[in-house]
């Protein structure tokens, strides 16, 4: 039998978008009820993990501009940003650096008591605001404190959401399975925000959480709304060998060098002006190349790499601003960064692809809105630049809350609840998946999944590469992993790992046929048989539809308000 509760708001996520969507939903309307549901506790949600900086424009006393901030922004996408999103992002971020600080984030401050900026790659003026390098911590913290004084938010946490329950056009609910238990459940309600986060883990080289798998992508994509843009996937200067745990660009926005084994900070030979704070498509591509041509090192596990030098750096500033990176430095590669250069390697790190969302988070469902990372609204276009990322989860989590909140005000007709659709989503999970037969290991089939990513659609791209990914990746499909051993009802771990996996080949073969059909360099793809930028044939979006044999490939254009795209200098 399948248990069935009900709620106005349903928000998918619990990261700093999911938070913030449910302070402004929570603000607007106090009698309404929220549900946040997430696949992890709160306080593990992958936001905690953000380490450098939040854009923003707060010194416009001391010579920054919004205009700036826009035009980096554009400028760093690869001239694929939708303007007017950006200029949205920009114009809002100053409001909610001083919204958090009242909420009680500890922001570190100037000598002067101001709150401090950094500088990160690609913008004019440092203008990542701060707290040490544990950024996404104190802003989860501070959200999540915030949470509390709404007494109509409720938090589902450690359930997994799996399928979206609509008529066609309007959102009617989810079913989802509460973990503890195993029960699954569907949950009507009037109106959802996905807010799950990027689907990193589909790398092996990773910076994410392992619980960073594209489920929150996938429902919206079997529910008819499109993916937009997934071909481009960023890549972080700066993963620490051997694990690929983030060392934040911060490090280099302290002072930071990159050398080769010939001791050169080579980024002086691709981006003069900007050296290592140059965009990290262009830093990515740097490291790669030197590697390729013979300048790189080799790690002890056999794996090329580059330095990142921080001993003159000094251990003070080391200490105050950078204690995380030194920490994970230490624990997880033996290397105190005061002392000694950090082997470091371009790691997956962000996904500028996401749901098809309008300016205002609207997707093409009645009733769903995404926000964060999850979305792709299109403020970043092709590449996007460091410390935008959290500042996307902050204005749209507040914008996407305020309009679901406005759309269960204005009423929505009583449709009959399609029952089916849980009964078929019952089916497929349990018959498909969890009673399903086979021989083949679901784990090794998601190691050899996401090592297939890495191999062939990595920094630099090529058709034939590609080609054998998309192969490899249907083959990988065919093969019987859609079994679970454990049978047991309560935290089958086991269980969740197989509908990760699921949502992940759909998910993966998107970004693999968007890349093939990309035939041009744009921001972080980069295909080395057309190395150039093609915008007579390329300045679009690239839209993917669901369909059981293979996604529908679609485009969708750019909005281009003031800046004609040149080409990208720095
Ligand atoms: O390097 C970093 O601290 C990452 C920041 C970001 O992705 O925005």
């Amino acid at each position: 039998m399948v248990e069935s509760i009900e709620y106005d708001l349903i928000i998918c996520g619990s990261g700093l978008a999911g938070l913030r969507a449910a302070i402004s939903a929570a603000q607007k309307n106090s009698k309404i009820k929220i549900a946040v549901v997430s696949k992890v506790q709160v306080m593990r949600s992958h936001s905690v993990s953000a380490e450098g900086g939040t854009a923003a424009v707060i010194a416009q006393d001391e010579g920054d501009s919004i205009e700036s901030h826009i035009y980096d922004t554009v400028k760093g996408s690869d001239f694929l940003a939708d303007q007017d999103v950006a200029e949205r992002l920009c114009n809002e971020m100053p409001k909610q650096i001083y919204q958090l600080d009242r909420w009680g984030m500890p922001w570190s401050r100037r000598k002067d008591g101001r709150i401090d900026q950094r500088a990160f790659g690609g913008y004019s003026y440092p203008r990542a605001t701060y707290a040490s390098d544990k950024v996404g911590f104190y802003e989860m913290q501070t959200l999540y404190d915030t949470c509390q004084r709404y007494e109509n938010i409720e938090y589902f946490n450690e359930w997994f959401a799996t399928s979206i329950i609509h008529d066609g056009q309007r959102f009617l609910g989810i079913t989802a399975i509460e973990l503890s238990s195993g029960t699954f459940y569907t949950i009507k309600a009037k109106a959802l925000i996905i807010a799950t986060g990027g689907a990193g883990r589909l790398y092996s080289f990773s910076t994410y959480a392992y619980s960073s798998t594209p489920d929150g992508l996938d429902m919206a994509y079997r529910a008819g709304i499109a993916l937009k843009d997934m071909e481009f996937v960023q890549f972080h200067p700066t993963g620490i060998m051997p694990s690929g745990i983030l060392i934040t660009e911060g490090a280099r926005g302290e002072g930071g060098h990159l050398l080769n084994n010939k001791g050169e900070r080579f980024m002086k030979k691709y981006a003069a002006s900007k050296m290592e704070l140059a965009p990290r498509d262009i830093v990515s591509r740097s490291i790669i190349t030197e590697i390729n041509e013979g300048r790189g090192f080799k790690h002890e596990t056999g794996v090329d790499c580059m330095k990142l030098d921080l001993r003159h750096v000094g251990d003070e500033i080391i200490k105050e601003k950078l204690g995380g990176i030194r920490e994970i430095s230490i624990k997880f590669s033996g290397i105190d960064p005061a002392d000694e250069l950090l082997d470091i390697r371009p790691v997956c790190h962000y996904m500028m692809g996401g749901i098809h969302s309008d300016i205002d988070g609207a997707t093409e469902l009645q009733g769903v809105w995404a926000a964060g990372e999850a979305a792709c609204n299109s403020t970043h276009g092709s590449n996007r630049l460091g410390a935008n990322s959290t500042s996307e989860c902050i204005v749209w989590g507040k914008i996407t809350g305020e309009k679901a909140v406005d759309y269960i005000e204005k009423g929505t007709p009583d449709t009959p609840f399609p029952h089916h659709m849980v009964a078929a989503e019952e089916k497929r999970i349990y018959d498909g998946i969890f009673r399903g037969n086979g021989s083949v290991n679901p784990y090794e089939v998601r190691q050899e999944l996401t090592d297939t990513m890495n191999e062939k659609s990595y920094v630099y791209r090529n058709e034939t590469d590609l080609v054998e990914g998309l192969k490899k990746l249907r083959q990988l499909r065919e093969q019987t992993w859609k079994h679970v051993d454990d049978k047991a009802k309560e935290y089958n771990t086991n269980f969740c790992n197989v509908m990760e996996l699921d949502s992940m080949f759909r998910t993966a073969e998107i970004v693999l046929v968007g890349a093939i059909n990309r035939k041009e360099s744009r921001g972080a793809h980069a295909r080395t048989d057309y190395p150039k930028r093609d915008d007579a044939n390329f300045l679009h979006h690239t839209l993917a539809y669901y369909d059981p044999k293979e996604p529908i490939m679609k485009t969708h254009p750019v909005t281009i308000t003031r800046y004609q795209p040149v080409e990208r200098k720095y």
